[in-house]
């Protein structure tokens, strides 16, 4: 019986703690990410939600809150931003993803208009509530091949072999000209929108490192001089033979006969 009453009181303890956690707990003591909470007040409320708790219009979740991001839940208005730390934060709105224009959209690369102080303040806003830091990428310790291979085993299938970005259901996977070493390290952490996150045990840190020195390298491929045919392999490189290789051939074969048939009559 005594056990039953604890279970019942710790249930309700939970639930008042939890009904706490949604009511805005005002701004952080640290001065950066009370600026920031100022700023997400202005330009992120909206969406995702007072305490970063997330907002969700499925009338299930009457309270308007609901759980963390996942691909199924993306008919939420914003996610939750609790626990998904400085890394997130900064990727998003370094990128300019974030704010995001309008509900429903892909984030896109957009203009930055929020300063670099502003930007601080808001990744220090979204990491007091828990998650993991920016990640520092070091492409000097990967290497190439090794790059190239993973990412033709991870990335390639969305955004082409040498990161042009692609087409796949529902979104478009960027090129990859503009991320800067950090933002790749943060968006194979992340996963953005329906990018896959792909975990330390899948993608090491220091293969990490390779995939940032490849994707680095695809910017300004080796041009050994010729036709590039866009580097995207031996298809183009394989038509190329077969429409002029193969007629050339052809049309050789077709001078030695002729040579060959008129010599006998000379
Ligand atoms: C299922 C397809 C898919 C796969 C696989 C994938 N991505 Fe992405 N990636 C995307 C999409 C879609 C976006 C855009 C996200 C958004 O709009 O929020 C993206 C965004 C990115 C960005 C941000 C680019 C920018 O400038 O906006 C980087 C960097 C990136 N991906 C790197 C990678 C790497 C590295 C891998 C492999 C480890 C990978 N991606 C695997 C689909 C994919
Ligand atoms: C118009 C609505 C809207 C506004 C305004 C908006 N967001 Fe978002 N935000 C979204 C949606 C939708 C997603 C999910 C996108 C995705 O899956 O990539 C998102 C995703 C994010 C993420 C990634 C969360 C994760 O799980 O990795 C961060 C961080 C973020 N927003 C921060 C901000 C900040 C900071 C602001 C204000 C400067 C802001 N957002 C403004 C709708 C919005």
């Amino acid at each position: 019986m005594r056990a039953v009453l604890i279970v019942a009181a710790l249930a309700v303890a939970g639930l008042l703690a939890a009904g706490q956690a949604r009511a805005d707990s005002g701004p952080p003591k640290d001065p950066l990410a009370a600026y920031g909470y100022h700023l997400y007040g202005q330009y992120c409320l909206g969406c995702h939600g007072g305490n970063a708790a997330g907002r969700y219009k499925e009338p299930s979740s009457a309270t308007g809150f609901g759980p963390g991001r996942e691909q199924q839940q993306q008919g939420g208005i914003g996610p939750s931003l609790h626990g998904v730390g400085a890394l997130a934060a900064d990727f998003y709105l370094r990128t300019g993803y974030m704010p995001l224009r309008r509900i429903g959209l892909q984030p896109r690369r957009e203009r930055v208009f929020l300063t670099n102080h502003e930007i601080e303040a808001l990744v220090a806003y979204v990491a007091s509530f828990g998650g993991p830091p920016i990640p520092t990428p070091r492409p000097e310790l990967g290497n190439i091949s090794q790059g190239q291979a993973l990412f033709a085993e991870h990335c390639a299938g969305c955004h082409q072999i040498m990161g042009q970005g692609g087409y796949v259901t529902g979104a478009l996977p960027p090129a990859l000209v503009l991320a800067t070493p950090r933002q790749v390290a943060e968006a194979v952490r992340i996963g953005p929108y329906v990018m896959p996150k792909f975990s330390r045990s899948s993608i090491s840190d220091r293969q990490l490192d390779s995939i940032v020195r490849y994707v680095e390298y695809t910017k300004r491929p080796d041009r050994p001089g010729g036709w590039g045919l866009g580097y995207i392999g031996p298809v183009p490189e394989g038509l190329v033979t077969w429409f002029l290789a193969v007629p050339a051939l052809l049309m050789l074969c077709l001078l030695l006969g002729r040579r060959f048939k008129r010599e006998p009559g000379a």
